[in-house]
């Protein structure tokens, strides 16, 4: 017997029709600690529309949803905003299921799910700004490239002033509860979805909200792909994303490093110390208990990151190589950095961080630190010295 999935009212024609996985824990390659929802929508319409669908494990999920509502055979047209497969995973289904009159998705939407599916359903392109009539109402598609992939679409229902957003104001959070109001917990789970998903692209983040500013829609719900629905305060979630995309740095630093026997730490440490007396918000984290995903998430709004590596067989600790290469691809902007680490002979990965962070386009204020085997007492003040370096070059920034 199948569990009688119920969807969930949003307005007076839309249901969330999604579904949640609790047991998530990895995103390519982003720790989603909290699991996550993948959010699709019902619109009852004279015309039902299906807006995405939800990978593909959780599709029954979502059918018995759309079943709470109406036959899931009246879904007259299904729109894809998004290819990726959290989103149109059980959308080859969904048509065969429903056997939707239309099928919509942007220009390069078409082209990203026939190489994704190699299907044979006629999926028709939306143009930027069209209109589509769905009886008793009318959804207009605005085009949100690279928010996060090329093909990326948000779709908007202009009589009950609905924004279904797809990814953009999304994030991984599991909850029983669909609304912003009911998640006061949040801000910390947008933040991190901000740093790891839609951070290389901040500035087509700020050029798509100053077109849908010109655009004249204004929202009453912002309906996302992920997390809670915006109900309450959709200012909030709007302004996170301006200051998030603007990466205007503050006086806050990251202090992340590796160890094998204690040296580094203990240079990250003395770092830390100078950081901190500069009067600099200092947040230390060792890649034996932190996240790739949590070190970027730290970074969105720091000004500077120091990270130390010890030397193993003429290389970068391999966590700290990862998390480098993983931070490096999402394209923090407007750090100051410092590379430090300890080594037994050859000493070559301090080298290789500092140029990791030059590729980064950081700003080092001094030389990297190398320290053989053991810091001293005196290589632990120039360690020191050069948090507050470090510190100093944040109040001038
Ligand atoms: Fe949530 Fe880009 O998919």
């Amino acid at each position: 017997m199948k569990l009688p999935h119920k969807a969930v009212r949003i307005s007076d024609k839309v249901y969330w029709v999604g579904a949640i996985d609790w047991g998530v824990r990895d995103f390519h390659g982003y720790l989603t600690s909290r699991g996550t929802t993948y959010n699709a929508y019902l619109i009852m319409a004279e015309k039902p529309v299906l807006i995405d669908t939800v990978k593909s494990n959780f599709y029954g999920e979502m059918y018995a949803r759309v079943a709470s509502v109406t036959d899931p055979a009246n879904v007259k047209i299904i729109v894809s905003n998004h290819s990726e497969m959290d989103h149109s995973g059980g959308l080859c289904r969904a048509v065969e299921d429903m056997k939707p009159e239309r099928i919509f998705a942007s220009a390069m939407g078409v082209k990203a799910l026939a190489a994704h599916f190699h299907h044979k359903y006629n999926i028709e392109a939306v143009k930027e700004g069209e209109t589509l009539d769905i009886g008793g109402d009318k959804l207009s598609f605005l085009e949100s490239r690279m928010l996060h992939w090329p093909d990326s679409m948000v779709s908007f229902l202009q009589g009950e002033g609905i924004l279904f957003s797809n990814d953009i104001f999304g994030m991984h959070l599991a909850s029983g509860k669909r609304f912003d109001d009911e998640s006061p917990d949040w801000h910390h789970e947008a933040k991190k979805y901000y740093a790891n998903i839609v951070l290389p692209y901040s500035d087509m983040v700020l050029a798509f909200l100053r077109k849908f500013q010109a655009s004249g829609i204004k929202p009453r719900i912002i309906a996302p792909d992920h997390g809670p629905i915006w109900r309450k305060d959709l200012t909030s979630i709007v302004d996170l994303y301006v200051k998030w995309a603007t990466q205007k740095p503050q006086d806050r630093a990251v202090v992340v490093y590796d160890t094998m026997w204690n040296s580094t730490e203990k240079m990250a440490a003395a770092i830390a110390d100078g950081l901190m007396a500069g009067g600099t918000r200092t947040q230390v984290m060792c890649l034996k208990s932190h996240h790739r995903s949590d070190i970027i998430t730290e970074l969105l709004d720091a000004g500077a990151i120091a990270a130390g590596s010890p030397t193993l067989n003429r290389n970068i600790f391999p966590t700290m190589a990862d998390t480098l290469t993983y931070v490096k691809s999402l394209q923090p902007k407007n750090l100051k950095s410092l590379a430090f680490g300890s080594y037994g002979w050859g000493g070559e990965a301090v080298a290789q961080v500092a140029a990791i962070l030059n590729e980064m386009k950081t700003q080092p204020v001094q030389d990297p630190i190398k320290v053989q085997y053991v810091p001293d007492e005196t290589a632990l003040m120039k360690c020191y010295e050069a948090g507050q370096t470090l510190s100093k070059a944040l109040k001038e920034a």
